[in-house]
């Protein structure tokens, strides 16, 4: 099982009962899409829409897609959301939106150029792709914190960081795949897309959930979450 409906109910407990939702990933969005009133954004795999929702608040319009028909038609209840899944957005008009974000949803995707591309045509000249998602240190097969049973000095290793892979974590009663790539080959494919980048943030564990969490304290050195906004050429 990955995902579609079966992991939506999974996916919108995670949410509820994560801190980290709201606390890291909501403000991260808003500071790399900076949504502007009137404008058209597609959300690419908007899950439950609760992003459309917080765009919609700023005056903008928001579209929603999801490979899940439950989360699409949930998101619907904030602008009009359709199945998809990408990178196919053969049944979007070309250069029809102002700009689209994708948050933690590219590292579920395997074909990353296939998506910048596919997100170029469906986005006018001089639109904003803004992207959320795990930090390729994060998504890195067998990267992870090692602790020094000496002193608990935390220290991170890479796993095999430099070439393309996936791993399989457990989610609810199936699973989810998490596809890697290195942040250069991650911003050359956006480029070669057509993409400028005008703005990237790298975001450690925040100081609320570090003094919460020993373990988590003793990694704020580590990025955690990656922020991208590009314009297109
Ligand atoms: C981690 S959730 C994030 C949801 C939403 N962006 C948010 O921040 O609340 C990942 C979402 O991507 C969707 N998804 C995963 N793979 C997809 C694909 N290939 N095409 C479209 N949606 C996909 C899932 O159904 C899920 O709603």
């Amino acid at each position: 099982m990955s995902w579609g409906d079966d992991l939506a109910g999974w996916w919108l407990e995670e949410v509820l009962s994560d801190p980290a939702y709201g606390d890291e990933v909501v403000p991260l969005a808003l500071e790399v899409l900076q949504p502007e009133s009137g404008r058209r954004y597609l959300d690419l795999g908007c899950g439950d829409g609760r992003l459309m929702r917080v765009v919609g608040d700023a005056g903008a319009v928001a579209f929603g897609c999801d490979v899940s028909g439950r989360l699409a038609e949930l998101a619907s209840r904030f602008g009009p959301s359709v199945v998809c899944r990408l990178p196919d957005l053969s049944w979007a008009k070309p250069q029809s939106f102002d700009g689209a974000y994708a948050v933690l949803v590219l590292e579920h995707v395997e074909d990353a150029a296939a998506f910048f591309g596919a997100v170029a045509s469906t986005v006018r000249a001089g639109g904003v792709l803004a992207l959320v998602a795990n930090h390729p240190a994060f998504t890195a097969p067998e990267s992870g914190p090692v602790i020094d049973p000496s002193d608990g000095e935390v220290t991170w290793r890479w796993g095999s960081y430099l070439d393309r892979g996936s791993t399989r974590e457990p989610a609810g009663e199936g699973h989810v795949v998490f596809h890697h790539r290195p942040l250069g080959r991650l911003l050359s494919e956006a480029a070669d897309a057509g993409w400028s980048l005008v703005r990237m943030v790298e975001r450690g564990v925040s100081p609320t959930r570090a003094d919460r969490d020993r373990l988590l304290d003793r990694q704020r050195h580590v990025p955690r979450l990656l922020g991208v906004r590009w314009t297109r050429r």
